[in-house]
């Protein structure tokens, strides 16, 4: 079994779509490991997306992500870090993600696409340790 960190970012809190993102990861038979409603510090995002510091959109995705509550989530199950990116879409909601994705059923721009995921291994425990140390 594997463990993935999953954010619903700040415009699926507002949007009022946790409960349509947890029910998705529940269906799809994956469960919750650690589950927390909390807004986010700066250095916490930085440390977060790391690996988009310096690009153009990196301070935008910043605000964004700091701009509202998010809810975070460890979640766990047989291959959890592709299952979860699966469930959510490619990036971008309309030219990547397809219908029936989180993404692609609910979203229209690339910053606002509602969901993060862990995308290795190597991500899922870096992140899980930023956003749940004591896990
Ligand atoms: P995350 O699960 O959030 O990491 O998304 P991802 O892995 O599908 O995409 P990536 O890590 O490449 O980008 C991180 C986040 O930055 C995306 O989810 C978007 O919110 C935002 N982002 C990515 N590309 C762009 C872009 O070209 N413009 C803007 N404004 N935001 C972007
Ligand atoms: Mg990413």
């Amino acid at each position: 079994s594997e463990r993935t960190l999953v954010l619903v970012k700040p415009d699926g809190v507002q949007r009022g779509l946790v409960g349509e993102v947890i029910s998705r990861i529940e269906r799809k038979g994956l469960t919750l490991a650690a589950l927390e409603l909390r807004s986010v510090e700066r250095a916490v995002a930085e440390q977060h997306y790391a690996e988009h510091d310096g690009k153009p959109f990196f301070e935008s995705l910043l605000e964004f992500i700091t701009g509202g509550a998010v809810v975070a989530l460890v979640v766990e199950g047989p291959r959890a870090i592709s299952a979860f990116r699966q469930l959510a879409g490619g990036t971008d909601p309309v030219d990547k993600a397809t219908p029936g994705t989180i993404r692609g059923d609910f979203g229209l721009e690339v910053q606002y696409n509602l969901v993060h995921g862990s995308d290795s291994p190597e991500s899922a425990e870096r992140e899980i340790k930023i956003w749940f140390p004591n896990l």
